[in-house]
């Protein structure tokens, strides 16, 4: 197996179970074109979050992470009319991106976006009406990982989700003795979920377009 078939069977995947989007595909042109990364989820885990967030029954999602909006498109559109999610960027020239592509997407109603450094506007939130939330994406900085879950289960329900993209890195994650501060962020987070007796976690190995990387799912209880 090598990166060429995952990419292959990713997009044959993609083809019959994620039919194309016109603003799905105008918000990643409109990252690529302002030089965002292109770090998003694929389409296949962007369609992931969705039936997750359906599956949660969710009314309030939290998103750490929000990039160009790709995922926040995915994940918004799984909630009722009355949802609200909450979406945290700190870089601004994302952010501005981001929202160009949730109003293109009509989701401006629902989604709301936080500039800031997601641990100065995490106190804000919880501080605020804004919870508890019933599905958590946390997909941001990887150093701060474990202050993220930390935060997430705060702001949870009892039954609610938390997942955490890129817990594999490449296979990274198995290496105790690495210097990548993203990998220790990484390492750090699957230690404390192992003692964390609050949820019942997982995580999952992918590969695919991006790569080979995984996620994490912790349930609250
Ligand atoms: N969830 C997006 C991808 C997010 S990429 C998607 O799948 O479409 C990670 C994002 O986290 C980047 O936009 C980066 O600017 C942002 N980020 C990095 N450090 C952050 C911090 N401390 N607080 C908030 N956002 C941060
Ligand atoms: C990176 C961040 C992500 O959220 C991702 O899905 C892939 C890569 C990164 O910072 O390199
Ligand atoms: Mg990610």
């Amino acid at each position: 197996m090598n990166q060429d078939q995952w990419k292959a069977v990713d997009n044959y995947l993609a083809r019959l179970l994620v039919p194309p989007d016109a603003v799905l595909d105008a918000a990643l042109e409109a990252s690529t074109a302002a030089g965002l990364p292109p770090i998003n989820v694929s389409p296949t885990h962007g369609k992931l979050l969705h039936l997750l967030a359906k599956m949660q029954g969710a009314r309030r999602i939290l998103e750490i992470g929000t990039l160009g909006g790709y995922s926040t498109i995915w994940l918004a559109r799984a909630l009722p009319p009355d949802g609200r999610l909450i979406t945290l960027e700190a870089d601004p020239k994302h952010a501005d991106v981001a929202r160009a592509n949730i109003a293109r997407a009509g989701l401006e109603g629902i989604v709301e976006l936080r500039l800031g450094k997601a641990l100065d506007t995490l106190p804000q939130i919880a501080a605020g009406k804004n919870g508890p939330f019933d599905l958590i994406f946390i997909d941001a900085d990887k150093q701060n990982i474990p202050r993220y879950f930390d935060w997430a289960i705060q702001l949870s329900r009892p039954g609610a989700l938390i997942v955490v993209d890129n817990v594999v890195r490449g296979g990274a994650v198995v290496d105790a003795a690495t210097e990548d501060t993203s990998v220790q962020g990484v390492r750090q987070f699957l230690e404390i979920v192992s003692r964390e007796p609050r949820v019942s976690a997982t995580a999952i190995q992918t590969v695919g377009l991006k790569g080979y990387d995984g996620f994490a799912l912790a349930l609250v209880k």
